[in-house]
């Protein structure tokens, strides 16, 4: 391993509002060799570098899953950061789950909308599927059971298979059958329409809260 990738790593994990006095804090006193990773919401590392008069920074997107070890984390980083301390942050990021490097803050902004905020859709999905089993008379706990390992079930297996979600979705759909009419009510309900809709408005907030 290169000297560089011995270099601490010092992570910025404050509110975002809380961010300009830590900033303040810090100014100046960070060592050449020392490697800044931000994981604060909407902060563009330009900002942070111009903030610390330290241009070696990381930003990062994980999401709350991490907490489990099974996040999802987009990153980027300053042209400073060279291809050692780059690594090193791989690996910080990859023992939270899965990362993936995107080229710019403005794919930042697209994972903040799409993986950051990718829990809130599912949760809302599955609470949504739980209220429905309740509806048929299910228990809440067999109900919220039945829909916890399906969903789980079905993002392994989609996993696995390495198949494009359309075609897992016609395997499971027989002519005439409970997943046909199943569709059909959530193609009249705008289903897809809808997530993507919220999708983007998620993102244009996420570019939003970035320029404030
Ligand atoms: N949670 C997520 O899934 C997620 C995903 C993406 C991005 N983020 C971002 O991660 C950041 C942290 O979020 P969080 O939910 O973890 O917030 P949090 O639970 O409130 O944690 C903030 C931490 O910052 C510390 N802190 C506050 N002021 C400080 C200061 N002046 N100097 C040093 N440390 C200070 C706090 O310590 P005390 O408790 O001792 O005050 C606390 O440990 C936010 O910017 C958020 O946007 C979170």
């Amino acid at each position: 391993m290169s000297a560089e990738a011995h270099a601490s790593v010092v992570v910025l994990a404050v509110k975002p509002q809380r961010l300009g006095g830590v900033l303040e804090e810090l100014k100046g006193a960070l060592a050449e060799e020392q490697l800044v990773l931000s994981i604060v919401a909407g902060a563009r590392t330009e900002s942070i570098a111009e903030g610390l008069l330290h241009p070696s920074v990381v930003r990062a997107m994980p999401n709350t899953p991490a907490q489990i070890g099974e996040g999802m984390t987009a990153w980027t980083a300053a042209a400073q950061v060279g291809e050692g301390r780059r690594e090193v942050v791989r690996a910080m990021l990859g023992a939270l789950g899965r990362e993936v490097y995107v080229e710019t803050e403005h794919m930042i902004d697209m994972a903040t909308a799409l993986s950051a905020t990718g829990p809130t859709y599912i949760f809302m999905m599955m609470e949504a599927l739980v209220d429905a089993g309740v509806h048929m008379g299910f228990s809440r706990h067999v109900a919220q059971e039945l829909v916890t390992q399906t969903m789980l079930g079905s993002v392994l297996f989609a996993r696995e298979s390495h198949k494009h979600p359309a075609e897992l979705r016609n395997m499971v759909t027989s002519p005439g059958g409970t997943s046909a009419e199943a569709i059909y009510q959530m193609e009249k309900g705008s289903l897809r329409t809808v997530l993507s809709k919220a999708v983007y408005a998620a993102y244009q907030r996420a570019v939003a809260l970035g320029k404030k």
